[in-house]
């Protein structure tokens, strides 16, 4: 076999040089290369390397530069893709192990490629099922609009539902032809921000977005399509909301000058009224029990008139008990990773080409620049030795103590031309990365450092705005977002879901500025890369949009049910998600809830765990609040004759005080859940268990036999733990799978610390 490879290398070569003299260039485009792992040459350490030699092999002497390794790929298939020509692809066919080549303009790379991540289809499935959103109205509650922005066209839209009572409020840069058939409705809110600041000047005293939040998360959850855009060259594509025929409302309650909890509910109110069937709320309030919260609050009301509030977790993790909108009548979205890199190639003079991240938000040219690896220089935390570098240098940053961000803007004030910053901060996914370089991980940054180090004249090039998609594994759970228990209501399960939140590419504001390059150049766009539970949250809201269209029955809790009991706990490599902000450990349902939203299978859920206000009632009528802090909530007379702690939820979590905790204590707790069949009719479901570890989970009865569509049965679980309580966060699932195996009904179990409760 080696002898067989080494000999059509050989002949490659050869062929080369005379097939050089009869070729003619032309331009380079990206390709994607397949390649037979199984024929590499046993004199390659590695594949990586191989694609490195195949690629440099098929230069054409008619091309001033080496054709460009862009990626390589070894998970979801072998191969590479590089900038190529014609006549070099021709070239390369020839040599061993090709297998296949496209163009990559077959490969639709979109903006908000989180569509395709979740395998929405203009064939089957959720989009059409719902037609897109049509008839679905969201409210967005956050920082405004900008209207022109192309996200919010109403091209190809048709008549605003009657049943809408909302309106387009005139304001400072603002009227009602801002408004169209897309842009539906538009409300400022800043009462409560007034009252405590007397003297303060609203700078834009409307619905007009001069911060950019608000006009991402609103194209998020329901723009328009848009062609052809990107964020300065990476990402590029179709950009498009979840739902992008939905109609959008928005509520401006975020301003420059501050926010008022007043004006948050007076907001989320507005919307209720005006008739809103979604609310997508990307903010939350820390620290505060429900009967204070005025997102809680607001909330409660949107639910009891069919509402679905869709919120944020927050981007306080990774430790446990950092998250907020944890309300047992609200959706609450976590955020996880997309199956997208922004990124560049670190290609090192010795022919080694790296993937890094970066998002530099230009076409930097470094090529063959020598490479300055100095150990006294390059923990880049000292102004003044920096400024000693060469400016015709590439500096290697490696300093474990340091932030990427802390030492890029060290090298931003140095002569070098770009840094190789050497980092495993995996949640390195800013959109801010001011100074042009690439971040390596310290696995290959051992690579650069030894080739640095061992070379006569070390150089690299560096190349940007490249992005990859398809990446292996994703969804990851972002470092950054909260995780439960929720504080102010630990005996539900949160979060709920999770959702793409990690630069995601949508509208933005082209007054704010979306990037910036050291020292002091501020850059627009109209289209920002962002990450966060903001980001995650709009997207739970178009797709809970499309199943209230799909589904104009179904209640709020009915939605989030089929949402949560549909989420898939695996990662496109089929293994169990992970979690950056345990270092890649497996991720637990208080980081993930159910885990990642997959639509198409919400469309049809088999079974759904139905609530109602009465039921929410009962719960906070278990919660030791007196009547004035329970009315707060219901704003109206409650009955509270039967309080009940078991809301009947998708979810099961179950607390124990891990400061009692020597030895084997056994804690049992008992649920009541009741299911109601929204199936095409008779079915018969048994439960399946994977109880957490150290726990026995009974599930009775274990067998539910529906005769017909809608259908409500009953069953019990008891949740025995058994186990060394110091702290450690168990978890398994029940699933109830129907005889024709066509639905899978899964609810997360998870056994964990207590939180202290506010
Ligand atoms: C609304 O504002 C636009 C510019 O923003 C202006 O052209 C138009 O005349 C205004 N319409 C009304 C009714 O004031
Ligand atoms: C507001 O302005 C008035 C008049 O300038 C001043 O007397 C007052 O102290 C200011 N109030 C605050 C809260 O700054
Ligand atoms: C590394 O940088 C320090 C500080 O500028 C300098 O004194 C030293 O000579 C450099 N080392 C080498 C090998 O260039
Ligand atoms: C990192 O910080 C620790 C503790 O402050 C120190 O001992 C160590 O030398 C530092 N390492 C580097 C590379 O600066
Ligand atoms: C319930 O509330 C009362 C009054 O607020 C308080 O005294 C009591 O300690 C609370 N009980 C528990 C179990 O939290
Ligand atoms: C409260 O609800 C219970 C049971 O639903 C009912 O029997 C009772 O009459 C209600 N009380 C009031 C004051 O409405
Ligand atoms: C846990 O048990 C300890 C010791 O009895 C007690 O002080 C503490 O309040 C308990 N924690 C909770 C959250 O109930
Ligand atoms: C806590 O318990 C787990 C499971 O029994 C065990 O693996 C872990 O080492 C324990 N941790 C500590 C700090 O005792």
């Amino acid at each position: 076999m080696w002898f067989v490879s080494r000999v059509s290398l050989l002949f490659l070569f050869a062929w080369l040089a005379f097939r050089a003299i009869l070729v003619s260039g032309n331009d380079r485009s990206v390709y994607i290369v397949h390649m037979d792992k199984s024929l590499m040459p046993k004199a390659f350490a590695s594949h990586h390397i191989w694609y490195s030699t195949t690629i440099n092999s098929v230069d054409s002497l008619n091309h001033q530069s080496s054709p460009s390794l862009l990626y390589t790929y070894d998970h979801a298939f072998h191969g590479f893709s590089a900038l190529l020509s014609a006549d070099e692809l021709e070239v390369l066919k020839k040599s061993s192990g090709f297998v296949s080549a496209y163009s990559d303009k077959k490969v639709t790379v979109d903006t908000t490629r989180t569509a395709d991540f979740l395998s929405l289809s203009p064939t089957t499935g959720l989009w059409p099922a719902s037609d897109y959103g049509s008839d679905v109205i969201i409210g967005v509650i956050d920082s405004g609009i900008w209207p022109e922005s192309a996200s919010f066209k109403d091209d190809g839209m048709s008549e605003v539902p009657s049943r809408w009572k909302g309106t387009c409020e005139v304001g400072q840069e603002f009227n009602a032809s801002n408004c169209n058939l897309k842009l539906i409705g538009a409300r400022y809110f800043n009462k409560g921000l007034r009252a405590s600041n007397p003297n303060i000047t609203i700078s834009m005293n409307s619905a007009r977005d001069t911060d950019g939040h608000g006009t991402h998360t609103s194209s998020t959850a329901g723009g328009n399509y848009v062609e052809g855009v990107s964020y300065f060259g990476y990402a590029s594509g179709t950009a498009r909301g979840m739902a992008p025929r939905a109609r959008l409302a928005i509520y401006k309650v975020l301003w420059d000058e501050g926010r008022s909890a007043a004006d948050v509910l007076a907001g989320m109110d507005q919307a209720v009224a005006d008739g809103v069937d979604v609310i997508s709320i990307s903010l939350g309030f820390d620290g505060m029990p429900l009967y204070e919260d005025p997102i809680a609050i607001a909330s409660f009301g949107a639910m009891e008139k069919g509402v679905l509030v869709s919120s944020s977790a927050g981007n306080e993790g990774p430790d446990i008990g950092s998250l907020h909108n944890g309300f047992p009548w609200i959706l609450t979205v976590a955020a996880g990773t997309l199956d997208r890199t922004l990124g560049g190639n670190l290609i090192l003079g010795n022919g080694l080409s790296l993937t890094g991240w970066t998002t530099f938000p230009a076409k930097a040219f470094v090529k063959d620049v020598p490479l300055l690896y100095n150990k006294t220089i390059s923990t880049c935390d000292s102004a003044e030795q920096i400024s000693l570098v060469s400016s015709n240098s590439i500096i290697i940053c490696d300093n474990k103590n340091s932030s990427v961000y802390n030492m890029l803007s060290i090298v931003a004030n140095s002569n070098a031309v770009a840094a190789v910053i050497i980092s495993d901060e995996q949640s390195v996914l800013s959109d801010d990365f001011p100074y042009p370089g690439v971040l390596i991980r310290p696995k290959e940054g051992l690579d650069v450092l030894k080739y640095a180090e061992t070379s006569y004249k070390p150089s690299a090039s560096i190349t940007f705005q490249q992005t990859s998609v398809g990446t292996k594994p994703a969804p990851a759970v972002a470092k950054f977002t909260s995780r439960g228990p929720s504080a102010s209501n630990p005996g539900i399960l949160k979060p709920d879901i999770m959702a793409p939140g990690t630069l995601v590419l949508a509208a933005w504001s082209p007054n704010a500025p979306s990037s910036t390059i050291k020292p002091n150049i501020q850059l627009s766009s109209d289209f920002n890369a962002l990450s966060g539970t903001s980001m995650s949250c709009p997207h739970a809201s178009g797709l809970a949009a499309l199943l209230k269209g799909a589904h104009p029955e179904w209640s709020p809790a009915a939605i989030r049910s089929a949402m949560m009991t549909t989420a898939n706990p695996l990662d496109n490599s089929q293994n169990q998600i992970q979690d950056i902000g345990t270092n890649f450990g497996i991720a637990t349902p208080l980081a993930m809830g159910a885990g990642q939203i997959d639509p198409n299978r919400a469309l049809n859920p088999g079974l759904v765990y139905d609530a109602t206000a009465q039921d929410y009632i009962n719960f906070l009528c278990s919660m030791n609040f007196t009547g004035n802090q329970i009315y707060t909530i219901t704003r109206s007379n409650f009955n509270c004759s039967s309080p009940s702690s078991d809301l009947n939820y998708p979810s099961f979590i179950s607390l124990y005080n891990s400061t009692l905790a020597t030895g084997a204590i056994t804690t049992v707790q008992y649920y009541s859940r009741t299911i109601t069949n929204v199936g095409d009719g008779a079915a018969t479901y048994k439960a399946k268990v994977s109880a957490p570890k150290g726990s026995v989970v009974t599930v009775s009865p274990d067998t539910l036999v529906f005769g017909k569509m809608y259908e409500k049965l009953s069953y019990s679980i008891a949740i025995a733990f058994t186990g060394d309580k110091n702290g450690t966060v168990t978890f398994g699932s029940l699933t109830w799978i129907d005889d024709n195996s066509k639905y899978s009904v899964r609810s997360p179990i998870v056994i964990s610390p207590m939180v202290k409760a506010l």
